[in-house]
């Protein structure tokens, strides 16, 4: 059978009624509520009060709330699937929003135009990026001093434990990865790729994991400095994400809830964050 590329899966969720009943995962499952959380509050902290913010890879929900009180501040949300940023027009944003159809490998925005440059929901993750040709980009576009707010899955986690775990059993637990995949992914010095199912559909995309040390030298090699980062996915990645996302048991859904609120905690402390299954990195372009 053949691939379909990622362009292709999100056009297609986002074109039929699956995109509701994956935002709905999304809203109330405890590990992807937490993550929208934290990125919410570390993007709503950097925001810059006036000037152009451009959120790269938004979907069909872009960070609306960013605008909120801050009558100076635009929102740029750029995706290369047409669909989504139609759910986002049809949703009433658009009005608050320019919308921009494009890939975030290549975006039809002007140089150093950009106050602050947004790309979570584990965008640089997807095969359709490539990591450096998308950080150039965003580098292209923000002004010297500008702030990029950057989300990726960390190869070393709990969660990688899982996926090794699940696919040497069979793909019991519900992950999609095959043991080839992880054997070559934990051998590897480097990150590397793994297969990905989004909930409430059949559709599977290729992703990839990084190591912390290969997101930093990306970023400094493009010109950015990193101020600060944040992780999610610690402790509570002791219950698998895809269980998190798919069960109906309260006692694992409240102590999923309970062991994301001390990861709030945890998330900040150094050397303990790095061993989150996601984290956020606020990085400044450097001045010239
Ligand atoms: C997991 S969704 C995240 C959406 C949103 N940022 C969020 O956090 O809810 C990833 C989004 O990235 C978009 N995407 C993937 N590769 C892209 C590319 N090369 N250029 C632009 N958008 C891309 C997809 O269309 C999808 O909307």
């Amino acid at each position: 059978m053949k691939e379909s590329s990622t362009r292709e899966v999100y056009e297609r969720i986002s074109e039929s009624a699956t995109w509701v009943e994956q935002d709905k995962i999304y809203r109330e499952n405890p590990y992807d509520s937490s993550l929208y959380e934290l990125e919410l509050g570390v993007v709503c902290e950097a925001a810059p009060h006036n000037g152009v913010i451009v959120e790269l890879g938004s979907g069909w929900d872009p960070f609306v709330e960013l605008l909120d009180g801050k009558d100076d501040a635009k929102l740029v949300a750029t995706d290369f699937s047409y669909n989504s940023l139609r759910i986002v027009r049809n949703n009433g944003n658009g009005e608050r929003v320019s919308l921009v159809c494009s890939d975030a490998n290549n975006v039809p925005i002007r140089d150093l135009s950009a106050d602050m440059v947004i790309a979570v929901g584990e965008l640089i993750c997807h095969d359709s990026v490539d990591p450096s040709r998308m950080l150039m980009e965003a580098h292209r576009i923000l002004k010297p001093g500008g702030l990029l707010v950057l989300g990726y899955d960390v190869k070393w986690s709990l969660e990688t434990m899982w996926m090794l775990v699940d696919s040497l059993i069979g793909n019991r637990i519900g992950y999609v990865t095959t043991s080839e995949q992880m054997l070559k992914l934990v051998k590897s010095p480097d990150g590397g790729l793994i297969r990905w199912r989004l909930p409430a559909t059949r559709e599977i995309l290729n992703m990839r994991v990084f190591t912390h040390k290969e997101i930093r030298s990306l970023l400094r090699r493009v010109g950015f400095r990193i101020l600060s980062q944040r992780s999610a996915l610690l402790l509570a990645g002791l219950i698998p994400t895809v269980v998190q996302q798919n069960t109906r048991n309260r006692i694992v859904l409240s102590t999923a809830r309970l062991l994301s609120m001390l990861d709030k905690l945890l998330g900040r402390m150094p050397g303990i964050k790095l061993l989150g299954g996601n984290t956020l990195v606020v990085a400044q372009k450097e001045q010239p």
